[in-house]
C-alpha cells in the first residue's frame, strides 16, 4: 500500500531560497533552454488508449529515456556547465552520481571541453559506469558504499584538486535545465490536472514546481518513489530534511540520500504530495510502458505510473495527467525477466 503525505506550507516558501530564486526562474529556465537548444533531443510526448483505459485516466508520457544519455539529467547538467565561467571549466569539474547524472555531466563536459571525475558509490548500476566511461570521464570507487560517502569524498576531491563541483539535483541551474522537460510536456499535452515524476535528490521534481509557477497552472504535483528510499515521503511528513543511508530498491536512479536544501524549499512549499510505491508496483509499471508505449525505460523512470496501481491513487479517476518517463538505461537482463513474467 502506498505512503502518501500531504504537505501543508509550514515557512519553507518564505524562505529566502524560495522566494528569491522564485524571483529569478523564468530568466535562468530561458538561459537553460538556449544552453540546451541544438544539443538535446525534443523528446515526443506519448499516449496510449489501451493504457487510459486500463487506468481510466487521460495519461501523456514525456518520453525522456529517448533523451541523448538516456536520461533528463543532462538538460540540467548542460545548463549548468553553461552557467560557470571559463576559469571554472578550465579547472575540471566533479560530480557524485549512481549513473544518470554522471551519464549527463560526461555529455555536458565533452560539450564544453571539460575534464570531469565522477565519484560512484559501490553498486552503482554497472552498465551506466561503462557508459561513462566511454564518454571520457574519470570514475572514482576508493570504497565510496553511500551516497552520503560518495558526496563527503567529492567534496574532498574538489578542495584538494580546486575542480567545480556539478551537484546531481541541489544546484538552481540544474533544476532550470530540468525543468525544460515538464515545460515540454506542458505544450504537448492538454492542461494536466496532475503532474508526476519520479524523485530522489528532487531535481526533477523541483524543475515541475518551476515549470508549473511559470505556466502559472494549477495542476496538482505528486513525487514518487521507492519504499526503501522514501526520504522525500519522510521529509514531508517531518517538516524537516531526512536523508536514507543504504537506500534498497531496483530502481537505482532513485537512490540519493535525500532532498536538497533548494529542492525541499521548492518542493514543500508547493503543496506537492510525495508517495512510495513498492518493487512490485515499479517492475509492473515498466512492464505495462514497454508493452504498450514501446519505448524502453528504467526501474526509476516506471514509477511514476506505478503510483496508479496503489489500492487508492492519490489520482482519482478521470483525470488529465502529465508523467515524466525520466530515463531509459536498465540493464538488459533486469528488462528481459521483467518482460518475462
Ligand atoms: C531515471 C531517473 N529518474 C529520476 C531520478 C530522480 O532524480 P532527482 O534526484 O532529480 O530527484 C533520477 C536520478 O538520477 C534518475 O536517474
Amino acid at each position: 500500500m502506498a505512503d502518501t503525505v500531504h504537505t501543508g506550507s509550514f515557512g519553507a516558501a518564505d524562505s529566502p531560497e524560495y522566494s528569491e530564486s522564485f524571483l529569478r526562474w523564468p530568466q535562468r529556465v530561458e538561459q537553460a533552454a538556449a544552453a540546451i537548444a541544438g544539443h538535446l533531443e525534443r523528446t515526443p510526448t506519448l499516449h496510449n488508449d489501451a493504457l487510459d483505459e486500463r487506468f481510466d485516466r487521460s495519461l501523456w508520457f514525456k518520453a525522456e529515456g529517448l533523451q541523448r544519455t538516456g536520461a533528463y539529467k543532462v538538460r540540467g547538467m548542460i545548463a549548468q556547465v553553461a552557467a560557470l565561467t571559463d576559469d571554472q571549466r578550465a579547472a575540471g569539474l566533479i560530480t557524485v552520481s549512481s549513473g544518470n547524472a554522471a551519464l549527463g555531466a560526461a555529455y555536458a563536459a565533452r560539450l564544453y571541453g571539460c575534464q570531469l571525475t565522477v565519484v560512484m558509490p559501490a553498486g552503482a548500476n554497472p552498465h551506466k559506469m561503462t557508459a561513462v566511461q566511454e564518454m571520457g570521464a574519470t570514475i572514482v570507487f576508493d570504497g565510496v558504499m553511500t551516497g552520503t560517502e560518495a558526496f563527503a569524498r567529492a567534496a574532498q576531491i574538489q578542495s584538494d584538486g580546486g575542480l567545480h563541483f556539478l551537484h546531481p539535483y541541489d544546484n538552481p541551474d540544474m533544476i532550470a535545465g530540468n525543468s525544460t522537460a515538464t515545460l515540454e510536456l506542458l505544450d504537448d499535452a492538454p492542461e494536466p490536472d496532475f503532474l508526476i515524476t519520479p524523485t530522489a535528490g528532487g531535481g526533477l521534481l523541483s524543475g515541475a514546481v518551476v515549470a508549473r509557477s511559470i505556466r502559472g497552472l494549477s495542476a496538482h504535483l505528486v513525487g514518487v518513489q521507492p519504499t526503501g528510499a522514501d526520504a522525500l515521503v519522510r521529509s514531508l511528513r517531518s517538516h524537516t530534511r531526512v536523508s536514507i543511508d543504504h537506500p534498497e530498491t531496483v530502481a537505482d536512479g532513485l537512490t540519493a540520500p535525500g532532498p536538497g536544501v533548494l529542492n525541499f524549499a521548492l518542493i514543500s512549499g508547493a503543496g506537492v504530495v510525495a508517495v512510495a510505491v513498492t518493487e512490485e508496483q515499479i517492475l509492473q509499471a515498466m512492464d505495462l510502458i514497454v508493452r504498450h508505449l514501446r519505448v524502453v525505460v528504467e526501474p526509476s523512470a516506471a514509477a511514476g505510473l506505478a503510483c496508479l496501481l496503489a489500492d487508492e491513487p492519490v489520482v482519482p479517476a478521470g483525470a488529465t495527467v502529465g508523467i515524466i518517463l525520466s530515463g531509459s538505461n536498465v540493464s538488459w537482463p533486469l528488462l528481459a525477466a521483467t518482460l518475462a513474467k
